[in-house]
């Protein structure tokens, strides 16, 4: 039975990765399919919710009426959309994997080929989970994601703290079945209380469900 719990609430995700171009026909980017992320949106509005979905480049549909999509391509748009919308919402989960540099400039023609090395001087992209923190109120909810390699549980928290989360999903390249494009993935919850909720290995949807339900706790 699908619960309401949700009704009345606007929820913002993040999902997918970011391109920043390079030239015309090139871009740095990442290995995020949007799964993970539009699994959470289907989610939230399977209780009831009202979720803008912001959107990197991804190949996946949303098929819930509730959802409105904003397709967006680079951090920098995310971030505006993002930082338009959070004002107006009750929680944002940023579940996107947002390229955490950008080319210095994107050539106007294609780069041409040529025997030497090129550089390509990168600058920071604003940290969009970060700057919806600063700007949160005490009745909004702001969780996040943490992508780690190494020392997991510590780069989590300090995400968590720095970036004024009440939640953080941590997610460990290191575990089989988890993260970037698979169909499922292992998470722990480690909430600004303290709390650690570890997961076995389940399929994006049902772990969707786990962080909402972690979520829905947060919002009454
Ligand atoms: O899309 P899938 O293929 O299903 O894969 C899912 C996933 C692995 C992308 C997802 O589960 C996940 O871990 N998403 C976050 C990836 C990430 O970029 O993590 P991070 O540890 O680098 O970033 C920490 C947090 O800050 C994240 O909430 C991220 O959205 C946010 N962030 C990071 C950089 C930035 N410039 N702005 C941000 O908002």
């Amino acid at each position: 039975s699908i619960r309401q719990e949700l009704a009345g609430k606007k929820i913002i995700i993040t999902a997918g990765p970011t391109y920043e171009k390079i030239d015309p026909v090139r871009f740095i980017g990442n290995y995020s399919s949007g799964k993970m992320g539009f699994a959470l949106a289907e989610e939230c509005a399977a209780r009831g919710a009202e979720v803008t979905l912001i959107a990197g480049p991804v190949s996946l549909k949303a098929y819930h009426s509730s959802i409105c999509r904003i397709d967006v391509e680079s951090a920098r748009e995310m971030y505006d959309v993002a930082l338009r919308e959070y004002p107006g919402a009750d929680a944002a989960i940023m579940c996107a994997a947002v390229a955490d540099y950008a080319p210095d400039h994107c050539s106007d023609i294609k780069i041409k080929r040529s025997g030497d090395d090129i550089v390509l001087r990168l600058q920071p992209n604003p940290d969009i989970a970060a700057a919806l923190g600063k700007i949160k109120r005490q009745n909004q909810v702001l969780a996040g994601f943490a992508l780690e390699t190494d020392n997991e549980e510590e780069h989590a928290r300090l995400k968590m703290k720095r970036k004024n989360l009440d939640f953080i999903v941590l997610n460990s390249l290191k575990d089989a079945g988890a993260g970037f494009r698979c169909d499922t993935n292992k998470v722990t919850i480690l909430t600004r209380d303290g709390e650690k909720i570890p997961f076995e290995v389940k399929p994006k949807k049902e772990v969707a469900s786990d962080i909402i339900s972690v979520l829905s706790g947060y919002m009454k």
